[in-house]
């Protein structure tokens, strides 16, 4: 079915399509991953890293909602399917139960850097095929970005 029709080039939206949909898939993980270490945080930081948990909930959920809809621009349908994330997702193994305020922190590290080298990875492979969809993966690497920072200097 093909409702929604793409002014972009074949090659160029399929180029565009598979880093719209793969940032979509580490963006929604990246929300359930830190809602769960918002739940299951414990430590004298607790409060600190509960709260900044929640700042990071929100940016991937918002910026999962930009992507899947700049997809649907596009006349791509976004898959945001919780089997489609499993199976596509740039995030490692995140333990269950609960977790220390460091190894929390340390978490959110390594998923936030997992997440960003491929979002650099879906700027540069935009920049020409789309750059209205390369604008908007900037701007949300960015904001990655600076939590990545934030989180960093927490264990700093
Ligand atoms: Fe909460």
């Amino acid at each position: 079915m093909y409702v929604v029709k793409s002014s972009l080039p074949d090659a160029d939206l399929k180029t565009v399509a598979a880093a719209l949909q793969g940032a979509l898939v580490d963006l929604l993980d990246l929300s359930l991953v830190a809602k769960q270490v918002h739940w299951n945080v414990v430590g004298p930081r607790f409060r600190s890293v509960h709260l900044q948990l929640d700042e990071v909930v929100d940016i991937a959920r918002l910026h999962s909602d930009t992507v899947a809809e700049r997809a649907s621009t596009l006349g791509v349908p976004p898959d945001g399917r919780a089997a489609t994330v499993t199976a596509g997702s740039g995030i490692g193994h995140t333990p269950d139960g609960w977790i220390k305020d460091t190894d929390a922190v340390r978490t959110l590290v390594d998923a936030l850097g997992a997440v960003i080298a491929r979002m650099r990875e879906r700027v540069a492979a935009t920049a020409d095929a789309d750059p209205v969809s390369q604008d908007l993966l900037i701007g949300i690497t960015a904001d990655l970005e600076k939590h990545h920072w934030m989180f960093q200097a927490e264990n700093g």
